[in-house]
């Protein structure tokens, strides 16, 4: 089978590529529904990755993230994000990037372009007003920084839940989509919207990356038993 796909992906003039929390899991970054290392196992999302949490209590949700940043900072991009980011410098404008990851890894690796609908936790923006606050002075430092006129806060520049993504990221997202001739699937569960119904509406061949079983399964016509680090460079190296 994944001669088939890499005879699919030779043949694809425009490939979309959607990832997930799978993608940075050889990178030693914990995915979110793993049941024993998965985030979500050990902390309750609700508690924390919510505007309403936040503003609950900001101090703990921005320790939360600065913990994940710091865990991050640590983490280099594996072969998986390096064989993505070698293969659209070598084709450009043949291979679209969209990620749910909020790590930056893929960015890091060296691809162009990437399409991140949850924002990236390297990152943090004003929580009530969206880009500058009362002027140019820098946030007073604290847990988590405020404006020192009206108090303000920064918060995680990545999308919470029931937060809307990124408008102008998605319909980028959506259009790669439904223009492709293949789309890979890699390290995703599928259980989100609307990131996960990207995979529904690609015009193309879809195929799934990952060692465990996925929502998306059904809507595949291909399914890789297998890890990011491992398959990805299989499909996309050694090309002529
Ligand atoms: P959700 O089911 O609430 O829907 C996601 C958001 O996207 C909603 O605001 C919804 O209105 C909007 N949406 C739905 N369909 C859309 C479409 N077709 N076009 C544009 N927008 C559409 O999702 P959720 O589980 O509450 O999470 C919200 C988002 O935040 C998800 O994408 C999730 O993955 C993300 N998230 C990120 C983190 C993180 O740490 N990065 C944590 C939790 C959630
Ligand atoms: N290679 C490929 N896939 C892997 C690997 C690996 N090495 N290790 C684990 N996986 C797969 C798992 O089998 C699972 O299907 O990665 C997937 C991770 O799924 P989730 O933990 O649900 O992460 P994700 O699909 O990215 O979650 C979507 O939900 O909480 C929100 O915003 C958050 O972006 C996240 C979104």
């Amino acid at each position: 089978m994944i001669d088939q796909v890499r005879q699919w992906v030779v043949d694809a003039r425009r490939i979309a590529v959607l990832t997930g929390a799978g993608m940075s899991a050889e990178s030693g970054v914990p995915t979110f529904r793993d049941a024993q290392t998965g985030l979500w196992a050990r902390f309750d999302p609700q508690q924390l990755a919510t505007e309403e949490a936040f503003r609950a209590n900001p101090a703990l949700v921005w320790d939360w993230y600065a913990m994940r940043r710091a865990m991050i900072a640590e983490v280099a991009p594996n072969v998986g994000h390096v064989a993505l980011a070698a293969f659209a410098q070598r084709h450009p404008g043949r291979l679209t990037l969209i990620t749910q990851n909020v790590d930056g890894l893929h960015q890091r690796a060296g691809s162009p372009g990437v399409l991140a609908l949850h924002g990236n936790i390297m990152e943090d923006r004003w929580l009530d007003v969206p880009r500058t606050c009362c002027g140019t002075q820098a946030p007073l430092p604290g847990r988590p920084p405020k404006c020192g006129v009206c108090g303000n806060l920064r918060r995680p520049a990545v999308v919470w839940f029931c937060e809307m993504l990124p408008e102008q990221a998605f319909e980028e997202a959506e259009r790669a989509a439904r223009e492709c001739e293949l789309m890979l699937v890699v390290g995703t569960s599928g259980v989100v919207y609307p990131a996960a119904g990207l995979a529904r509406m690609a015009r193309g061949r879809v195929a799934i990356l990952n060692p465990e079983p996925t929502e998306l399964d059904d809507a595949a016509d291909a399914v890789l038993s297998g890890t990011a680090a491992t398959l990805l460079p299989q499909l996309l190296e050694n090309w002529p």
